[in-house]
C-alpha cells in the first residue's frame, strides 16, 4: 500500500488553517460526524450554514455548538428534509437567499439500514430518495453558487457502496422486488459516490476546472445513524461491534479533509485505512472500479435528471 501523504497519523484537523471568510453548507448536523464537522469547521472561524430538517433539534444543535465552540460563533439553520423534494428546493433556494458564497457544500445526512421498504412522498424507495435523490437536487440547486465561488462538492458515502449487489439495479430502483435494507442503503450510497465520479467527468468535458468534486466515507463510526432508521437487530448488531469502531469526530475528518484540503486529487475515495478501512489514519484508499463504471455513472445521472426534473446547469 502507497504511504499516507499526510504521514503515519493521517490527515487531521490541525492541517485546517483560519477559515475566516469562508462558507460552508453543511446537510445533517444535529448528530454524529455531521455535528464534529460543524464544531471543527466553527472552531477555525468559518461561516456554517446547518441544513436540518428537524427545526427543534437544529435550535439545540446551535445552542451547544455555540457552548462549546464560543457564542461568537457564525452559525446558522435551514430547514431541509433530504425525503422530500419539495423541502429541498425550498431550502436551496433559502441557501442562495442568504449567503453570498459557498467554499463547500458537504453532503453528510443519511438515513441507513430501513427495515421496512417504504417509499418518500416522491415515490422512491427512501433510502435512494433521501441519500441519492435529496441530495442530486441540493448539489444541482447549488451547484451555479458554488461555481462561481471557485467551492467543492463533499459527499460522504460508506464502504457500503461495496456491499450489497455493487451496481444500480436500473429494472427495480425501488427495491419493490428483493428488499432488503442493507442491499437498498448500499445502493444509495454507491449511487452517492458514482454521481461525483461522474460530475468529475462531466466538469473536465466541460473544461470547469474551478468546481471540485470529492467522495469520502467515516468509515465505522459511533452516530446516531442505526439508531435513527435501523431495526432493532440491526441496533444490536452495531452495539457488538462497538469496540471495532472510532469516534463521530474522527469519522468527521475525511469530509472535513475533502472541504478544506489544497490541491486533494479529486479521483481519490478518502477515509480512514486501518482496519477494513473502519478505522484508522485518514486518507486515499481503494476504491473498487464499480464505483466508477462509466456506463452505469452515466446512465445514473440521466435518469437521476428524468426523475427528478433537475438539469445541472454545467
Ligand atoms: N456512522 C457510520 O459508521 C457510517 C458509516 C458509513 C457511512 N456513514 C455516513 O455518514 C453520514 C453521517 O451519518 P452519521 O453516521 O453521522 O449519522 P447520524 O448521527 O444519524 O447523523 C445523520 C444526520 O442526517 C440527518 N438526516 C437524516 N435524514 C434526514 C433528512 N431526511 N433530511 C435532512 N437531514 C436528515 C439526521 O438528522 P435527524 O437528527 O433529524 O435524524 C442527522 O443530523 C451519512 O451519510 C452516513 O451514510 C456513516
Amino acid at each position: 500500500m502507497k504511504a499516507n501523504k499526510f504521514g503515519k497519523n493521517g490527515w487531521t484537523p490541525e492541517r485546517i488553517d483560519d477559515l475566516s471568510g469562508k462558507t460552508f453548507v453543511i446537510t445533517g448536523t444535529t448528530s454524529g460526524t455531521g455535528f464534529e464537522a460543524a464544531k471543527i469547521l466553527l472552531s477555525k472561524n468559518a461561516k456554517v450554514v446547518m441544513l436540518n430538517r428537524n427545526p427543534k433539534k437544529a435550535e439545540d444543535t446551535i445552542k451547544t455548538l455555540k457552548q462549546e465552540v464560543g457564542s461568537h460563533c457564525n452559525v446558522l439553520n435551514i430547514t431541509l428534509d433530504l425525503s422530500k423534494q419539495a423541502s429541498v428546493k425550498k431550502a436551496a433556494q433559502e441557501v442562495l437567499n442568504t449567503v453570498t458564497k459557498i467554499d463547500a457544500l458537504i453532503c453528510n445526512a443519511a438515513i441507513a439500514q430501513v427495515p421496512k421498504h417504504t417509499l418518500t412522498i416522491d415515490g422512491w424507495e427512501s433510502q435512494m430518495g433521501t441519500n441519492y435523490y435529496g441530495n442530486w437536487t441540493l448539489q444541482a440547486l447549488l451547484f451555479p453558487l458554488i461555481e462561481k465561488s471557485n467551492g467543492r462538492i463533499v459527499t460522504v458515502g460508506s464502504m457500503g457502496y461495496n456491499m450489497g449487489i455493487k451496481t444500480i439495479k436500473f429494472n427495480d430502483l425501488n427495491w419493490n422486488k428483493d428488499y432488503t435494507p442493507n442491499n437498498a442503503y448500499s445502493q444509495s450510497k454507491l449511487a452517492q459516490i458514482m454521481s461525483i465520479y461522474e460530475l468529475q467527468d462531466r466538469l473536465k468535458e466541460a473544461g470547469k476546472t474551478n468546481v471540485k468534486a470529492y467522495a469520502c466515507h467515516p468509515g465505522a463510526s459511533r452516530t446516531n445513524l442505526i439508531n435513527t432508521s435501523g431495526s432493532l437487530l440491526m441496533r444490536f448488531m452495531f452495539f457488538l461491534m462497538k469496540p471495532f469502531t472510532q469516534s463521530a469526530e474522527k469519522g468527521a475528518y475525511p469530509q472535513l479533509m475533502c472541504a478544506t484540503e489544497e490541491n486533494l486529487d479529486q479521483t481519490g475515495f478518502y477515509g480512514p485505512t486501518g482496519r477494513s478501512n473502519w478505522v484508522g489514519p485518514v486518507g486515499a484508499h481503494k476504491l473498487e472500479p464499480h464505483a466508477k463504471d462509466e456506463a452505469v455513472s452515466k446512465k445514473l445521472w440521466e435518469l437521476s435528471e428524468k426523475e427528478t426534473g433537475v438539469k445541472w446547469n454545467i
